[in-house]
């Protein structure tokens, strides 16, 4: 039987398959927290960068694969085996299943590294969104976290912040803007979701 009082403590999965630097940002920031832990690091990406983090902080990992991710059971046992209750997307490019939907409605949220609706959708991702934004010669990007539903960057938005553009920006230059971003307000928006749903 589970210790956790499940009325105020929220285990959380993240689900990233790159790098994981907002991966590590999130951990970072619910380290030795009261309520709140990161329970699981899920990823669909053999050594993709943020399972060295998972096993650097000691973070259970699980590795899923495509077959049973989008025409089985969308590994929802082993989420629930595990006691998870929110799930954060973190650079996760899979398309979220709606048998993992229904199972967690409302509970997962995703960051979109652009200002959604511009620049989401299938393929639109990482480098992709920069290079969109670049082209389109736009005076202004920025990140967007949103809950997750049947479509791909369509839920509804959570929060938003911009950066400005100027005419020397690169995919590359815009990316480090972007992260930086993501870095300032991704874990504390995390962790104001968590606690709202929790005081509901
Ligand atoms: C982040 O910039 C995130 O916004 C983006 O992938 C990057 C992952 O970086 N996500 C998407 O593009 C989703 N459509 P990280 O692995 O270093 O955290």
């Amino acid at each position: 039987m589970s210790e956790r009082n499940s009325s105020t403590n929220t285990a959380i999965a993240i689900f990233a398959s790159g790098a994981g630097s907002n991966a590590q940002k999130i951990i970072d920031h619910f380290r030795g927290h009261p309520t709140i832990k990161i329970g699981l690091i899920v990823c669909n990406k053999e050594g993709a960068g943020v399972l060295s983090i998972a096993k650097k902080e000691h973070i259970e990992t699980l590795l899923v694969e495509k077959e049973r991710f989008f025409r089985g059971d969308a590994f929802v046992p082993e989420l629930k085996d595990r006691d998870i209750d929110f799930i954060v997307l973190a650079g996760f490019l899979w398309k979220i299943p709606v048998k993992l939907i229904q199972a967690y409605p409302n509970k997962i949220i995703n960051i979109h590294p652009a200002l959604l609706p511009k620049y989401g959708g299938k393929g639109m991702y990482g480098n992709f969104v920069h290079e969109a934004v670049i082209a389109a010669q736009e005076t202004e990007s920025g990140i967007t976290i949103h809950y997750v539903d049947e479509l791909y960057d369509h839920g509804g938005v959570i929060f938003q912040a911009n950066c400005s553009l100027d005419k020397s920006d690169t995919a590359e230059s815009l990316a480090k803007k972007i992260h930086a971003l993501e870095y300032q307000h991704y874990p504390r928006v995390v962790e104001e979701v968590i606690k709202l749903r929790n005081r509901s």
